[in-house]
């Protein structure tokens, strides 16, 4: 079934309710794509960011800390800046007609780390960059549950994009999420089966 239906694109999360065309879980997590080709002409609010955000404020962290931060770029001036000075040229071209590109990051030294400043084992500030994937699951399926697409993407520049959003040496940059609505559907990559990488005891 194509998600969203046409009427429900740009809708807020609680319009998407009203309609009563909430998508299950299983489907949810079954359509979501990593989307390299966005629609142009499409628009979000800062207001529809804020309800994937919040989706991502959900999410279980190391004693509950929270460390998660983002920094949403939606002006064009800012987009662009994201798109020719930290990303590579692949990445970039795939932003292409992005309604938001959303910077994720972390407070460091507080999840996974003791009052005393000590780390409470060998992961140390691993469990930050843990928390905020848990966090960052959460914000790309409620974008597709509320009609838009994501990308993930790991390859770009930290350094830059701290300097030019004002990102205190305190975070650590990880992803950075565009958000569109996809022009097509791509094929699922293929998934390990569930023996390959499991063992029961
Ligand atoms: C941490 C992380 C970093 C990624 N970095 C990139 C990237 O820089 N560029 C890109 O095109 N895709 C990137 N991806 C997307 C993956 O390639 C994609 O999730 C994977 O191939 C599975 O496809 P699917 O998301 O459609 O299920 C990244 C995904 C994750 C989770």
């Amino acid at each position: 079934m194509m998600w969203p239906p046409k009427t429900m694109v740009g809708l807020t999360d609680s319009a998407v309710k009203q309609k009563g065309k909430t998508m299950e879980f299983a489907q949810l997590i079954e359509s979501r794509r990593s989307i390299r080709k966005f629609k142009p002409g499409m628009k979000i609010s800062e207001d529809q960011i804020k309800v994937m955000i919040d989706a991502a404020i959900q999410a279980p962290t190391w004693k509950n800390s929270q460390t998660g931060r983002y920094y949403v770029a939606m002006s064009e001036d800012k987009m662009n800046f994201i798109k020719n000075q930290s990303l590579p040229s692949f990445n970039a071209a795939n932003c292409e007609n992005a309604v938001a590109i959303i910077i994720t990051a972390y407070e460091t030294k507080r999840s996974g780390f003791e009052r005393d400043g000590n780390p409470t084992n060998e992961l140390g500030d691993k469990w930050g960059v843990y928390d905020l994937g848990l966090q960052n699951e959460n914000l790309v399926l409620k974008a597709r549950e509320t009609g838009y697409d994501t990308l993930i993407m790991g390859i770009r520049d930290a350094d830059v994009l701290k300097s030019e959003f004002g990102i205190p040496d305190s975070q650590e940059v990880v992803a950075v999420i565009s958000v569109g609505v996809r022009e097509d559907s791509p094929e699922k990559p293929k998934r390990k089966a569930v023996e390959d990488i499991t063992k029961f005891f």
